[in-house]
């Protein structure tokens, strides 16, 4: 695979193991870059006996020498971002002269996250079960011109002022609720600190990026979450608060469009999604659960049990259309290898009429069944395969499929968790 300019995205609803995709292409790109969502993400990486889980920063600091950058699309929890700092220090990661963070990038508070939790337990049964990291209400603030950002944590009058009455307002909320109070002081303090320890790293990054791209050098762009997720373009209002989609890199980073030369598209080899919404090819019978067990499917971030079921290129067909992908990753082909029979998604079908595109209309999708194409499984490891030609004929046809009912071309297979185990057509 030639490397350029390349954003990477999610096909599905999030977890389609972007990390260790993102960790092979870091290779070849001298610069790797977040742009949208916050530490709601959870990207593993397996280095050697070494498993990385990493939330905020890129994936691409595991490779020293790579420059790593937080856009200013992202939302970041200082406290969380400094202690995953300290972490992969303690691991002895290069970090510093590495890592960059937007300083127009707005900033995660305490009182988010209570309204977060709030929202959703007021919600009840109709919860969207978010990470409750206060993402939605942090980019609510940032639309509603409220937010504060690192740029002004680092101007600590103005921040403090800024602070107070950000505290005050979210207090009289929390009143209603029967919540207790937040206290200012006590935020302030913190954020303070954190602005002390995190000064080193907050710089002008879009200025840093574009000057990346006219150097000719390569940047990677990663996203998180994934495309059905998108505030726009995924199963709203069962989405994260940001656009996770191709469109989010270049507003997530300030490089513009005609500098991006290429878009990769990650997804499973079959769906999963953790949180409430609609999931048309979810399977809730033992299937299900041996999808579970076997692809390891707990999320990186909250340890909460994934839904998972057969792949749906329905839905990834339409991803392939919004982020305009020319290649696609597959990832965990090797959870599929025991099964006698697999299946593909083709269609929806509701009360006797067919949907070739994902309806926008919410109980609609909840009411999808899905019209499948059933596969012959191909029942042998495909844990060693080094080329595609290594892999059992079953599992390159049934691959070809998914790329071809998805529309793009496949580049890349992911065997097993390790970068060795990854195959490049
Ligand atoms: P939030 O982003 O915490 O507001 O959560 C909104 C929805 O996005 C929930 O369904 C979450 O489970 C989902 N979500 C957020 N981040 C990720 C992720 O990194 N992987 C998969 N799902 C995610």
């Amino acid at each position: 695979m030639v490397m350029a300019t390349t954003i990477l995205v999610g096909a599905q609803w999030g977890d389609e193991g972007k990390g260790k995709i993102i960790d092979v292409l870091t290779e070849q790109a001298d610069v790797v870059v977040r742009y949208q969502g916050g530490n709601n993400a959870g990207h593993t990486v397996e280095v050697g006996d070494q498993k990385y889980v990493l939330h905020l920063i890129p994936s691409g600091i595991l490779h020293p020498g790579k420059i790593s950058v937080i856009g200013n699309g992202v939302v970041v929890d200082p406290a969380a971002l400094l202690g995953e700092i300290e972490h992969l220090r303690g691991r002895g990661v290069s970090i510093d002269g590495n890592l960059y963070v937007s300083e127009t990038a707005h900033l995660v508070f305490p009182y988010h996250k209570l309204l977060d939790e709030i929202r959703e337990e007021q919600k009840g049964k109709r919860k969207i079960g978010t990470t409750k990291r206060g993402i939605g209400p942090a980019y609510a603030d940032k639309v509603a011109r409220t937010g504060l950002r690192l740029v002004d944590l680092l101007a600590t009058e103005r921040f403090s002022g800024k602070l107070r009455r950000k505290v005050q307002e979210n207090n009289e909320i929390f009143k209603a609720f029967g919540a207790k109070p937040l206290s200012f002081a006590k935020i302030n303090d913190e954020y303070v600190e954190c602005g002390r320890k995190l000064r080193p790293f907050i710089t002008d990054t879009v200025t840093l990026l574009n000057r990346a791209v006219r150097d000719g050098k390569n940047i990677l762009f990663e996203g998180a979450q994934g495309t059905l997720l998108d505030i726009d373009f995924g199963t709203y209002p069962f989405v994260t608060s940001s656009n996770a989609t191709a469109g989010g890199a270049c507003v997530g980073t300030g490089v513009p469009p005609h500098k991006v030369d290429r878009v990769v598209g990650v997804m499973k080899a079959y769906t999963t999604r953790v949180g409430e919404g609609p999931f048309p090819t979810e399977l809730l019978d033992n299937q299900g659960t041996l999808l579970r067990e076997t692809g390891r499917e707990f999320g990186a971030t909250t340890g909460r049990p994934r839904r998972c079921g057969w792949f749906d290129a329905v839905a990834t067909r339409y991803a392939v259309m919004v982020n305009g992908i020319d290649e696609l990753a597959v990832t965990k082909l090797d959870v599929l290898d025991g099964l006698p029979k697999v299946k593909v998604c083709v269609a929806y079908k509701v009360g006797g009429k067919v949907y070739e595109t994902v309806p926008n209309d919410i109980d609609l999708l909840q009411r999808c069944t899905p019209m499948y194409q059933e596969f012959d499984g191909w029942q042998t490891s495909t844990k060693l395969a080094q080329d595609f030609d290594q892999l059992p004929k079953r599992a390159r046809v049934y691959l070809q499929k998914l790329a071809q009912l998805s529309g793009a071309k496949l580049s890349i297979v992911s065997v097993g968790a390790r970068r060795e185990e990854t195959i490049f057509l």
